[in-house]
């Protein structure tokens, strides 16, 4: 398995009613935190499906949605739920109220809309977080972290949680700069070695290589890790641009399971296979 990156020591504070219901499990679960530079590429699409897709593997899957202030995991998966993130934040309920099951047989942990405190990255909400994610991670094999798009604070914050980071681009010029803005972030403030990019609405078979080699180039010539090697950009797969996406989400269904045979649900299928591949192999 490829080297993982190591939580920070975390502010334990778990509530023994949480330490108790929490099962022994030997493992902590794997964070792949999906991110993206720019806005609008499809990282809830990819989380939502991706872990439909890994709960078929058999792993027991949560998706939190990072996305603090601006989630709307909610809106695709067609979930009202009455606890949020925020009411775990606020003490007004515990972390198994705000966990909901989802359709594809996932957990989520949904963050709500409209939060304007959680547009700055506070000492509280850190710890809060970090609090969230050590009582989790025990209990789930993977947890799948939704976040926002871009370079600010909260984004950089959760993605610093994750042991894995999956970025999400399209093949446009625009997502394909701030793709690189933000590996760059993540190499140097965050000294990652990997970061694993998958090219959403591809319009070409081909597309994500052709795509990954370049920044790579990139990468090599102008961003050097602490270790003094480039940082590996990983090929994680592409899925096609594909009508059958907006479909699904105008009618609030996951894709994976009202058209399974859509090429965007198999594209996921395949990239779920990678992601299987990478955490089970031998170290
Ligand atoms: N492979 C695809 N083919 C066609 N349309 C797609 C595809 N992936 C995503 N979309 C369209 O892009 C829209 C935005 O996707 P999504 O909400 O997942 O992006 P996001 O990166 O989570 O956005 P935000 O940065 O706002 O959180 C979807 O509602 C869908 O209409
Ligand atoms: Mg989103």
């Amino acid at each position: 398995m490829d080297t993982l990156v190591t939580l920070p020591t975390l502010p334990a504070h778990i509530s023994m009613e949480d330490a108790l219901r929490a099962p022994s499990r030997s493992k902590l679960a794997h964070i792949i935190a999906v991110t993206s530079g720019k806005g609008g590429v499809g990282k809830t699409f990819v989380s939502a499906n991706l872990a439909a897709a890994l709960t078929r593997h058999g792993f027991n899957v949560l998706v939190l949605d990072a996305d603090l202030g601006l989630a709307n995991l909610d809106v695709v998966l067609n979930l009202y739920p009455k606890v949020t993130l925020h009411d775990v934040f606020t003490g007004r309920s515990t972390l198994d109220e705000a966990i909901l099951t989802t359709p594809g047989g996932y957990s989520v942990l949904l963050a709500g809309s409209g939060m304007i405190e959680y547009s700055r990255l506070t000492p509280e909400i850190r710890a809060q977080f970090m609090r969230t994610i050590e009582t989790l991670r025990p209990r789930y094999d993977i947890i799948l972290l939704d976040t926002g798009a871009g370079i600010s604070d909260v984004v950089l914050f959760s993605v610093s949680l994750a042991t894995e980071v999956l970025v999400v681009a399209t093949p446009e010029p625009t997502s394909l700069t701030d793709a690189y803005a933000a590996i760059k972030v993540l190499a140097l403030q965050q000294k990652r070695q990997q970061v694993r990019l998958v090219i959403n609405q591809a319009q070409r078979p081909g597309d994500g290589r052709a795509i990954t080699s370049q920044l790579q180039q990139v990468l090599n010539r102008f961003v050097t890790t602490e270790s003094g090697e480039p940082l590996q950009l990983t090929h994680w797969g592409d899925i096609p641009v594909d009508s059958a996406v907006r479909e699904a989400v105008m009618r609030r269904q996951l894709l994976l399971q009202s058209m399974p045979g859509a090429p965007a649900s198999l594209a996921v299928a395949q990239l779920s296979n990678k992601i299987k591949a990478a955490l089970t192999a031998p170290v």
